[in-house]
């Protein structure tokens, strides 16, 4: 602890020091529930244990993989010199072209989907007026963090109804009636957490219906787990978005860039306005990192521009998908309908049980996650409304098919 005296020797003379410790009254934050859960599995000495936990592709041994060509690349050919505010313009050209049918106007390479989420949520807030959000729940919980961060205030509504299906006409009731502008976060694909995606059909009536009242809604599409799904789906739901709208875009889980923190901001609006929208991005940028890594966007850009490349890496995502779907098919199996039916359903990485289908006394205070890890060393996420399974930590489907039948036996309530 700093004392008084102490500051003051260091201080000169007709600097203000304050009457107390500075540090006296911070508030204490509790570990991030995820992460932690993360520390807590690596400690856990039992050999049979199994992590279900973290949103990251695993293989059947349970090791976090990074497709093939990405690991082929060497970044020490990378430039050396700083990159533009903005980031690298052949990496955002690329990925516009490859995942988001060459539709966007890029603004700037950010650092994963969780930068380009904060800036463009810090841009709308500082620059364009709009301090209201909806957030749909349950949600990657990140999003709270941010929105609270930069000063929103947030209305949430339930994102699944009582069939297990994404549910948006209780966001257009709330959205019918607000006056100040709001902003509205959705996922493109597999959702985190559910694996419950917005059909087609629903895409197009929030796109219709935003449209009839632009300017007081403003989307803001994130986009973390293309290829995790056939990617002809979400190019079609890009397709249906017509209304000015940013898109955060991911690379961490398709490409293993987790740690190297890439991924892009991008725009659909209005292009009279594109200038000075970049240019308040920047300044935001400028303030905060100054100008983002080069290693991840030279890695993407030097497989995205090799066909050769391209198409392993796009073999390699096929057969994550199968792997998945396999998972997934298997652990559905073990549950009655219309559980089962509900999980088949689910896309990505993530399976989804509702608290609803938890049993009563296991639906509070994450009392599922704590005796699955308790009584069998596998790893969960129990949120607010339900319990987030990632399949990709089951090894098989055999091993899929007797977790099934282990949640069903213990944690589901009899259907
Ligand atoms: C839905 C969703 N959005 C955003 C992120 C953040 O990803 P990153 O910042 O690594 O791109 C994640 C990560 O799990 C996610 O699942």
């Amino acid at each position: 602890m700093l004392k008084k005296t102490m500051v003051e020797n260091h201080m000169p003379t007709n600097t203000f020091v304050p009457e107390q410790d500075p540090f006296l009254d911070l508030p204490v934050f509790p570990p991030d529930e995820i992460l932690n859960l993360a520390e807590r599995y690596k400690n856990d000495p039992r050999k049979s244990k199994k992590n279900c936990s973290l949103g990251i592709y695993v293989n059947q041994d349970g090791k976090v993989v990074q497709p093939q060509v990405f690991r082929e690349i060497d970044t020490k050919l990378a430039q050396i010199e700083y990159l533009p505010i903005d980031g690298e313009d052949k990496f955002l050209q690329l990925t516009n072209e490859v995942f988001l049918n060459g539709l966007y106007h890029p603004c700037a390479q950010t650092l994963g989907s969780s930068y380009g989420l904060r800036l463009a949520l810090e841009f709308l807030f500082r620059f364009a007026g709009i301090t209201q959000a909806i957030v749909q729940t349950p949600a990657w919980p990140n999003y709270l963090g941010i929105l609270d961060a930069i000063g929103y205030s947030v209305k949430k509504l339930d994102y699944l109804n009582e069939n297990g299906n994404a549910d948006i006409t209780q966001l257009l009731e709330v959205l019918s009636q607000i006056r100040k502008p709001v902003c509205v976060i959705f996922q493109v694909g597999c959702h985190n957490p559910t694996g419950v995606d917005l059909s087609p059909q629903q895409i197009k009536e929030l796109n219709d219906f935003i449209l009839r009242h632009y300017p007081k809604v403003m989307l803001i599409a994130d986009f973390c787990y293309a290829g995790f799904r056939p990617l002809n789906l979400d190019l079609e739901v890009l397709k249906l978005l017509s209304v000015p709208h940013f898109l955060s875009f991911s690379y961490s889980k398709n490409a293993g860039l987790y740690s190297r923190r890439t991924g892009g901001l991008y725009f659909i609006g209005p292009t009279d306005h594109l200038d000075r929208i970049t240019g308040c991005l920047r300044k935001i940028i400028r303030s905060t990192y100054s100008s983002p890594p080069i290693d991840g966007a030279y890695m993407v850009t030097q497989v995205l521009s090799n066909p050769e490349m391209k198409s392993r890496w796009f073999e390699e995502l096929a057969s994550y998908r199968e792997r998945l779907t396999s998972l997934r098919q298997a652990f559905s199996q073990a549950f009655g309908d219309p559980l089962s039916g509900i999980i088949k359903n689910q896309n990505g990485l993530f399976s989804f049980i509702h608290k609803s289908f938890l049993r009563e006394e296991l639906r509070e205070s994450k009392k599922a996650q704590e005796l699955l890890i308790e009584r069998h060393g596998i790893y969960t996420v129990q949120l607010e409304d339900g319990l987030r399974i990632n399949l990709a930590g089951l090894k098989d489907p055999n091993s899929a098919s007797e977790f099934g039948l282990l949640l069903n036996d213990q944690i589901v309530r009899p259907i």
